[in-house]
């Protein structure tokens, strides 16, 4: 059984299909590609480092025999640098069925201690490097009938302290894919959010969590435990496979339930 997902899928839902990942050596978007590999897929994901990103798209690529995993290095908030990279994806795998934009940047700052720089960087990560990505491969999209995922947050569904700058990023990431849900849906192409909550072994978690507050934010999860990659990468697999053919302008929530106990003891 693969690490990145549930038993439950058919072993070639993917093949003949291309994703693109932004952010994609990292853990969460890396598990989403691993799963959507194994069952067929083809890949470019996208990071900023370039070794990173390489080895990562080489690790990806050895999952399965006969797969194409290209990892390129460009900034999502650079359109130039994301074109370029649409248009590598297609000359070496062939097209883009999928694009998944989960580039963020994080850290815990008070609205006090944030920086107008330190604002704008999360922004322009989340919020513009999610438009270029979208915007750069939208022609492929449409011409494949394909379909739009971003990786959002529930930060947002209340006042999380520490989180103006990924609140209000995640805020217009949900808003942007509502509109494309409305104005590619036509096209047969649809758009959809995924938001995790508390995931294990994340950068994100790691950046966010202090020792002190792991046992409360554990307690606060219905469930009582935090979700693995794979969860998420099931999520993905479902949106993607035939079965999420008619959901769009969605956000699938992969928390346990935490986010209606959010700011609750
Ligand atoms: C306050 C900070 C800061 C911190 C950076 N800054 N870290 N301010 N507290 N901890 C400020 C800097 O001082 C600077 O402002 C401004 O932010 C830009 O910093 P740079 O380092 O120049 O920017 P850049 O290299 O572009 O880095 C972007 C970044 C960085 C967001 C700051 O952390 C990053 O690249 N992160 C990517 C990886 C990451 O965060 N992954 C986790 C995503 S998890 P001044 O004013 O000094 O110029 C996630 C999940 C959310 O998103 C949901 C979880 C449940």
């Amino acid at each position: 059984m693969s690490k990145f997902m549930s038993p439950v899928w058919a072993a070639d839902i993917f093949v003949g299909k291309v994703v693109l990942c932004t952010g994609g050596a990292g853990d969460i978007c890396s598990a989403q590609v691993s799963a959507l590999v194994q069952l067929g897929a083809n890949a470019a994901i996208i990071g900023r480092r370039k070794e990173k990103t390489e080895s990562k798209a080489a690790e990806i690529q050895s999952l399965r025999a006969g797969s194409k995993v290209i990892g390129i290095s460009a900034d999502v908030r650079d359109f130039k640098a994301m074109s370029a990279a649409v248009e590598r994806t297609v000359a070496e795998l062939g097209r883009i069925d999928y694009v998944i934009c989960g580039a963020a940047g994080n850290f815990l700052a008070t609205i006090q201690n944030l920086s107008a720089n330190a604002f704008k960087a999360v922004i322009d990560i989340d919020v513009l490097g999610s438009y270029n990505t979208v915007k750069a491969a939208l022609d492929e999209i449409k011409k494949n009938r394909g379909k739009i995922l971003f990786v959002s947050a529930t930060l947002h569904y209340n006042g999380l302290p520490y989180q103006a700058h990924v609140s209000a990023a995640k805020a217009a990431i949900d808003a942007l894919s509502q509109v494309l849900c409305v104005e590619m849906g036509p096209y047969g192409v649809t758009s959809n959010c995924i938001a995790p909550g508390p995931i294990s072994g994340t950068e994100g978690m790691a950046r966010l969590s202090r020792a002190d507050i792991l046992e409360s934010m554990t307690k606060n999860v219905p469930l009582q435990h935090f979700g693995e990659v794979k969860d998420v990468a099931d999520a993905t697999i479902f949106l993607f496979s035939p079965a999420g053919d008619f959901i769009s302008g969605d956000v699938i929530v992969v928390d346990g339930g935490a986010w209606h106990r959010q700011g609750t003891a």
